[in-house]
């Protein structure tokens, strides 16, 4: 029987709709796909989200991981350990990528490094032929948004990007909800994030580099520093050349939602920004702890908003997405979406979220990867956008707030200064990727 991806998210999405217990193909094969035929994976970036993807992976039996890759020799070896619990076939440890690359019998990779590393070790994944799950957001800049397309369609590989909301049955209840239009004209949209960890305030000095660790590698192709233990595992989020803060760690996950309700595809009119250090101007932190960005179109608000160090937040969240109508305000997040009417105009109500949407964004994956004639939930150009928007938004604030407009065509921003930041400069020998 052939299942196609419809009928098979039709599936999944009723099942974990319905609270039922993980059902099997949750667990086990691949639906629609003959389980003897095997995935052979390898994880690039072991330690957190890197990880938490293979284990998702790991549920379906078809699946082999036969390397994992990380320049933390402490890391790898704990995670050897960990994938030792749970598969007993053979796999290798690597600390360079492109050894991993170079292996014909890898058919997909993880990629679970920091930003600045994604397009390099993708735009090499589709040259060497491999599939790609590669995290969020998809690149650290504009330009490598714009490489991260071109390889995938030139190379034709099947990508899932790790914005994991796409595959959530809550989620697309929600874009029905909104498209029916219930809510009447939508005059706002206004998406935040407010979280402690964004403020980096315990203030260490630079210290030798740990035993095990290839730092010059993890660094790549980013400027040249010595170490500093609270800009790197997990921290190197708050520093602008591994990652832009909570605009690009939370922001491309929501903004995508945005983007997807309002079937946005090119870039905003213009952009307004204001941010800074404001909370904590003496914190570690680069990107800023206080930030709001409007993204302007024709007839209605789409606005940023993060506070870095603070968790309280708007209508008692402290991330999320406010839909405001006529009718009423949807406020949505992973853990739920209510609906606010406005006087007695609508019904209110509340679906709760379900945790199955790693798990489903993986299968979804390993599904086109086998039938390779769909695109998956979260294709590269869907990950690139919501990256563009983030990248726009800390752009503006890095120059002071200047309004900018970006050209959809051009490439281009409208004041040349900005333009310095669409392109990082690769640190040699680190090169940026050209796809010819
Ligand atoms: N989808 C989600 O909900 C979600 C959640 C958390 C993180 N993420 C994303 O996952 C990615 C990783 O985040 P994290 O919090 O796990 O970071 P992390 O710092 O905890 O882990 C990154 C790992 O990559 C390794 N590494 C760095 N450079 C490498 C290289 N050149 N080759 C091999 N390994 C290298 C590091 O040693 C480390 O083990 C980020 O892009 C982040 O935004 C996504």
């Amino acid at each position: 029987m052939t299942i196609t991806r419809r009928s098979f998210l039709k599936k999944t999405s009723f099942a974990v709709a319905s609270g039922m217990a993980m059902p099997a193909y949750l667990r086990g094969a691949v639906p629609g796909v003959s389980a003897n035929d095997k995935i052979n994976v390898a994880l690039i970036g072991c330690r957190g989200m890197g990880w938490s993807d293979l284990y998702d992976f790991l549920q379906s039996k078809e699946v082999e991981c036969l390397a994992l890759c990380d320049i933390d020799k402490s890391i790898l070896n704990s995670r050897a350990k960990d994938l030792a619990d749970i598969r007993q076939t053979k796999f290798d440890l690597y600390d360079d990528y492109r050894r991993v690359l170079d292996r014909k019998d890898i058919d997909a990779v993880i990629i679970g490094t920091p930003d600045h590393w994604h397009c390099l070790q993708f735009v090499d994944a589709c040259k060497a032929g491999k599939d790609v799950y590669v995290e969020k957001p998809v690149s650290n800049s504009i330009a490598e948004c714009d490489v991260m397309v071109a390889a995938a369609n030139k190379y034709n590989r099947v990508v899932q990007v790790g914005m994991q909301q796409r595959s959530t049955s809550s989620w697309k209840e929600l874009m029905r909800y909104l498209d029916s239009g219930v809510l009447g004209k939508i005059s706002r949209i206004h998406v935040f994030a407010n979280f402690n960890y964004a403020a980096i305030n315990n203030i260490l000095p630079d210290s030798e580099v740990p035993e095990g660790v290839d730092f010059e590698t993890w660094l790549g192709p980013a400027p040249k520093r010595t170490f500093n233990s609270q800009r790197f595992h997990g921290l190197w989020r708050m520093f602008w050349d591994y990652g832009g803060g909570l605009l690009t760690d939370w922001g491309v996950h929501l903004l995508d939602m945005a983007l997807w309700t309002q079937k946005i595809n090119g870039m905003p009119r213009s952009i307004q920004v204001n941010g800074g250090n404001f909370l904590y101007p003496n914190g570690m932190h680069e990107t800023f702890d206080t930030l709001s960005v409007m993204y302007q179109f024709d007839d209605y608000i789409f606005s940023w908003e993060n506070n870095a160090g603070i968790e309280s937040g708007p209508y008692g969240k402290n991330y999320g997405l406010a839909f405001i109508g006529q009718n009423g305000t949807v406020v949505a997040n992973r853990e739920s979406w209510e609906v606010y009417p406005e006087k007695d105009k609508i019904p209110a109500k509340t679906i709760k979220g379900d945790n199955k949407e790693h798990r489903l964004h993986v299968l979804d994956f390993l599904y086109c990867m086998k039938t390779r004639n769909q695109k998956t939930a979260c294709p590269i150009e869907t990950g690139s956008l919501s990256a563009k928007y983030a990248h726009l938004g800390n752009i503006s604030a890095r120059m002071r707030g200047i309004s900018l407009q970006y050209g959809n065509n051009n490439h281009q921003f409208n004041v040349s200064e900005a333009n310095k930041f669409i392109k990082p400069s690769y640190r040699a020998p680190w090169e940026f990727p050209e796809i010819g």
